[in-house]
């Protein structure tokens, strides 16, 4: 029988498939299927910044205008249940979650700048979360912000998060960095104990009739991991948090190159709203298929078996990569397409 046994975070995990943050955990019915489907762990739906900091203001605000008189204060001052409605729903979900399954559960929590809304990973914490995944969606639409401000805003957000909580916290990173190997190490000394890479951009659609802009969202295409085999192939070994891989994970093969690139988990969620959440399932009897007719012993043993430290050509992962792809395409091929 081969061991399946992972880590991410420093927890011990039963597999390589974590279920990554989207609405279908929104259910607890669906979080008992993820575990009898053989999730290893479950990343909530994200809280976001937005959310918590209207609620905590809208409060403030409500409460400090209802000391000014009491016979007034009756008729404008919230129902608190309101207020504390998304706080509070989603800590009794959490609860919830904790009580249906045994793997390990972390809480999303999804903002860009550090303020008071940071405190409520010590909610999520105390309401039992095992890990807090931090989901750090920014954008620089302002040319007056310089990359080394972008990544000051980041690392001051996780160092807020991170020192509000026990639990380990890992950042869901976006790609768009100059120099993540730099960044990662960063991200560590401020208390980071993973990574997920990456973090999909979402980008709107024009719609050139009506002239709107409108948001859009597609699953992804396997076609997509390979940014994210790139860079955990590149950065296994040379940091020290653990890696998780997002976007593009579909298949037993997809799962199998995230670790052997250097990742702790790969991580599903488009690929579970396509085939449903079985689909974990019959992904982790592919990989135990793969592995035993090459009489593997662990899957572990695979990783970072393809990473850019275990590889002798490191080319293929550097600039080296780019102009051998580049030539491999020649001239004849082209003519020939046309
Ligand atoms: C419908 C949907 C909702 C999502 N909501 C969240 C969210 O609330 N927070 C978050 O961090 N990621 C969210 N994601 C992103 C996923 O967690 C995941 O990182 C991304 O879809 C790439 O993985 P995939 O290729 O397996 O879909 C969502 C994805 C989908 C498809």
């Amino acid at each position: 029988m081969i061991d399946f046994s992972t880590q991410y975070l420093g927890l011990k995990l039963n597999g390589p498939i974590v279920v990554s943050s989207t609405p279908l955990s929104e259910s607890i019915d669906n979080i008992r299927r993820m575990e009898d489907a053989g999730a290893a762990a479950i990343v909530l739906h994200s809280l976001f910044e937005e959310q918590l900091a209207l609620e905590s203001k809208a409060l403030d605000e409500d409460l400090s205008r209802g000391t000014e008189s009491f016979a007034e204060s009756l008729g404008y001052l919230p129902d608190l249940s309101d207020y504390h409605m998304t706080q509070e729903v989603y800590l009794e979900h959490l609860r919830r979650a904790k009580e249906a399954v045994k793997i390990p559960i972390l809480a999303s929590l999804n903002g860009a700048t550090k303020g008071g809304w940071v405190r409520f990973a010590g909610d999520m914490e105390q309401a039992g979360a095992d890990a807090i995944e931090l989901n750090t969606y920014a954008l620089a639409t302002d040319k007056s912000q310089t990359s080394a401000d972008m990544e000051q805003q980041l690392l001051e957000l996780v160092a807020a998060v991170t020192s509000a909580v026990k639990v380990p916290v890992s950042v869901k990173l976006s790609q768009s960095f100059t120099s993540l190997p730099n960044l990662i190490v960063r991200l560590e000394e401020v208390g980071a104990r993973g990574v997920a890479l990456f973090n999909r951009f979402y980008q709107p659609d024009f719609d050139i009739e009506t002239l709107e802009v409108r948001p859009t969202l597609h699953f992804s295409k396997p076609s997509e991991l390979l940014l994210r085999l790139h860079w955990a192939a590149i950065l296994y070994g040379h940091v020290n948090l653990d890696l998780a891989i997002t976007g593009g994970v579909h298949s037993a093969e997809d799962v199998l190159k995230s670790i052997m690139a250097g990742g702790g988990v790969a991580m599903m969620a488009s690929a579970l709203h396509i085939h449903g959440i079985e689909h974990i399932g019959r992904v982790l009897a592919d990989v135990r298929y793969w592995l035993e007719k090459r009489e593997y012993a662990s899957l572990w043993e695979t990783r970072g078996c393809l990473s850019r430290r275990s590889v002798p050509d490191t080319s293929a992962f550097d600039r080296g990569n780019y102009i051998k792809t580049l030539s491999s395409y020649s001239l004849r091929q082209t003519v020939a397409a046309f």
